[in-house]
């Protein structure tokens, strides 16, 4: 990320998830928030123009794949929920607002936002601006992963590590390095059972074809101009062994056929996620 400006990449994801409330019918991922946090003039503008942000051929896949990876893990962090945690652990949160409205009664799921601290000062102002209240139950703590890791942060915002956690980490993995995706998801693999999380990733340049392959690089251009470039990638299988050997029991990647057969079947507008999406869900 730009040395202390806030992710210009979960501005971008906010709006795609604001713009399917307003696109997409039936929705994949209800946020009755997702155009509030947008700020009144942002708001207005979506509404105005629900399709600003579909620029390119790839922009609906885009808009498709973040509805239905928040969709995802809030669909596991229920499962989890039932399995008695009790600590939801968004990490990388950008304009997530599922803490604002954490449909738990209080004191059953706490949520921690993490995130670049550029990121998280300028999500306050946007939440102020919002007119949308801090919820007691949600607790920020500011990491910048090229310099911290998420066990150090999580312990500094007081999270109880032994009590296990439920962590979601969307569209982060490809913008850390692969040390700091690696140490992420070993600290995860340390939680109680129970505990689990859902994060995307970008698949290994060298396993796509050409059509992919020009598909990645327009998406690779595109985030490096805004000052996040792409870092990591992983070969699906070598992926799915590594979490096994860290010991998630349950290790399910999801790529776009599993993806589209769950979220996007028999819809008569064709939205759709593209050959690129790759979504992993893994439970302790
Ligand atoms: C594409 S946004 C995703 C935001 C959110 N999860 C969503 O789906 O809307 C990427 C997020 O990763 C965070 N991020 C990128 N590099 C980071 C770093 N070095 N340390 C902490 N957070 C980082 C950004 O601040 C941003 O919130």
């Amino acid at each position: 990320m730009k040395e202390n400006r806030p992710s210009a990449t979960a501005r971008r994801a906010a709006i795609r998830r604001a713009a399917h409330q307003l696109l997409d019918d039936p929705k994949v991922f209800e946020d009755p928030l997702a155009l509030r946090i947008m700020g009144n003039e942002g708001e207005s503008a979506l509404r105005a123009d629900p399709r600003q942000s579909e620029t390119s051929p790839l922009s609906s896949y885009l808009r498709a794949f973040v509805a239905a990876r928040s969709r995802r893990a809030e669909d596991e962090l229920a499962l989890a929920v039932r399995r008695g945690v009790g600590q939801y652990v968004i990490v990388g949160a950008g304009l997530d607002t599922f803490a604002y409205r954490n449909p738990y009664p209080q004191g059953v799921l706490l949520a921690y936002e993490v995130d670049h601290p550029a990121t998280q000062t300028w999500k306050r102002a946007r939440l102020k601006e919002a007119g949308i209240a801090l919820p007691g139950d949600l607790t920020f703590a500011p990491v910048d992963f090229d310099i911290q890791t998420l066990e150090e942060g999580l312990r500094s915002a007081g999270c109880d590590h032994g009590k296990g956690a439920f962590f979601s980490w969307l569209g982060v993995t490809e913008y850390l390095t692969t040390q700091a995706v690696m140490t992420t998801l070993r600290f995860i693999g340390s939680s109680p059972p129970g505990s689990g999380v859902v994060f995307d990733y970008m698949i290994s340049p060298s396993l796509l074809s050409p059509a992919q392959r020009a598909r990645f690089e327009a998406f690779a251009r595109r985030v490096a101009s805004a000052g996040e470039p792409l870092q990591t990638f992983f070969e699906p299988e070598a992926l799915t062994r590594d979490l096994a050997v860290m010991g998630f029991g349950h290790v399910e990647d999801n790529g776009p056929e599993e993806i589209n057969e769950r979220y996007f079947k028999n819809r008569s507008d064709g939205l759709r996620v593209g050959s690129l999406s790759h979504l992993m869900v893994a439970r302790l």
